[in-house]
């Protein structure tokens, strides 16, 4: 996108708006219903063929929509205060009235998140709805080619052009016939300006760049961003052995120096995953290890001396062997017995020096791993990092540098945990948006 681009191409309208939200995502959907309920006019401009395709992907199809406990330290960014008056303002329960008034079913799983009995679609039409209820209107597969702040006119402050985003099979005829005409641009005129268009993760679900893009020319600052809620990635000896383990699943404590999450990891063909992975990775930075306690209700240390002294004839093998069923996958146990301690895997527990258990049990407790990368944007939930909250109000979410200008959602350097939290962070941030636009 830049200002100068396509200038030669012809401009068909100046519609007018009090409010044009770029983003038909969940936070935009969101600040467009809260303003439209006051009564503004609002427009809604996504470059992608259909709303809300995140929404419709998210929690394996049943969208985790919020939460039942939602608290400032369950989100991430270099301003840990910014998040706390608008997740105070609109709390998650406003939300679950909303689900609840349309009739939507919905359950609680595991650490109070909630999902939708049947179909993340059920949330994506609640929101259509609500818009359509207030003359909302939606304009999808509109590319935008420029943004300007504009002086010259008393009821608008910015003006937008946009072209039609031609669907493959239209830019593959438009190639076959050799047209090279520029598209024809649309104006639009709006005296508030919204920025919804989400992070980067999933560019084939509409991802990309605008929001910061927009961000800068408006002189702001961008935190570094990076894939996150991610799963891990090995490429070592350890990449090996994590892969021959595909498919195994276990409750364990994960770490780093800044936080842990008792969740279950999932060994896939990629590397690490499952919530505990994903939690961890908001806090990760890459070259940092992590610590995975195995066996988090064992002191293995303790056990293994115990089992010395009580039965020295017993292999490591044998003492592990009661886990099996409980704690420890057959499979895993093997596994590691070749990658810990393959060298004195038939020696009695009596030969075993002391020192040498409890290094091994130390590394039952929190076996360190160094994970080269994630799998990066392609699979991750969110975007870490983003426009610096600093310069935005955490009452408003305008902008410090330019009135009228709005950032709201994940393209905010907010970052909520697995569980619903970003979606609660995407209508809070909309809804205190949406009742000042
Ligand atoms: P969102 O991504 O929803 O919307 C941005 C919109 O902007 C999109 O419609 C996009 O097309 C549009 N856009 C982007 N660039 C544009 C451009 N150049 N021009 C015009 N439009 C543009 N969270 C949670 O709380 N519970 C969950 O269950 C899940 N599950 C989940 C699964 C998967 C697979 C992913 C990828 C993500 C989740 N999330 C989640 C995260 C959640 O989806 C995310 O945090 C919110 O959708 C963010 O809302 P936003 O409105 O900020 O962006």
């Amino acid at each position: 996108m830049s200002q100068m681009q396509n200038q030669a191409a012809p401009v068909k309208s100046n519609s007018q708006y009090d409010v044009i939200i770029i983003g038909a995502g969940a936070s935009g959907l969101y600040c467009a219903l809260t303003a439209g309920r006051r009564g503004r006019r609002v427009l809604v401009l996504d470059h992608a063929n259909k709303a809300g395709k995140k929404i419709l992907m998210s929690g394996g199809g049943r969208c985790n929509f919020t939460n039942y406990f939602v608290e400032p330290e369950h989100f991430i960014g270099a301003n840990q205060h910014f998040c706390k008056s608008a997740l105070s303002r609109y709390p998650s329960w406003e939300f679950i009235g909303m689900v609840e008034a349309h009739k939507i079913a919905y359950h609680e799983r595991e650490h109070g998140q909630l999902f939708c009995d049947d179909s993340a679609q059920d949330i994506l039409t609640m929101l259509l709805d609500e818009c359509s209820a207030v003359g909302v209107q939606v304009k999808l597969n509109a590319q935008v080619e420029s943004v300007q702040a504009i002086e010259n006119d008393k009821n608008a402050r910015f003006e937008l052009l946009t072209t039609k985003q031609l669907s493959k099979k239209e830019k593959q005829e438009r190639k076959e016939s050799g047209n090279q005409t520029k598209l024809p641009q649309t104006g639009y005129r709006c005296e508030s300006l919204v920025v919804a268009t989400g992070g980067l993760s999933i560019p084939t679900m509409g991802a990309s760049g605008l929001g910061y893009e927009l961000a800068q020319q408006f002189e702001h600052t961008l935190v570094a961003t990076d894939a996150s809620l991610v799963p891990f990635t090995f490429t070592d000896k350890t990449g090996e052995l994590i892969r021959a383990l595909a498919g195994i699943s276990l409750p364990v404590i994960a770490s780093n120096e800044r936080i842990s999450f008792k969740l279950p990891v999932l060994f896939t063909h990629r590397g690490l995953s499952g919530p505990a992975m994903l939690q961890l990775s908001n806090y990760w930075q890459i070259g940092e290890t992590i610590s995975i306690n195995l066996l988090p209700n064992i002191d293995m240390t303790m056990l293994f001396l115990a089992h010395k002294k009580s039965h020295p004839r017993q292999l490591i093998r044998t003492v592990l062997a009661d886990y099996t069923d409980s704690a420890l996958p057959k499979k895993l146990l093997a596994a590691l017995q070749t990658h810990l301690w393959d060298d004195i895997k038939d020696t009695e527990l009596a030969n075993i020096k002391d020192e040498r258990l409890t290094e091994l049990g130390t590394t039952l407790n929190g076996w360190q791993l160094k994970p080269s990368g994630t799998e990066g944007y392609r699979t991750a939930e969110v975007t870490r990092g983003g426009v610096k909250t600093n310069e935005v109000s955490s009452k408003t979410m305008q902008s410090s540098f330019q009135d009228g200008l709005y950032f709201i959602g994940e393209v905010l350097d907010v970052t909520g945990w697995l569980g619903g939290y970003n979606f609660q962070w995407a209508w809070a941030s909309g809804f205190v948006c949406g009742e000042v636009v």
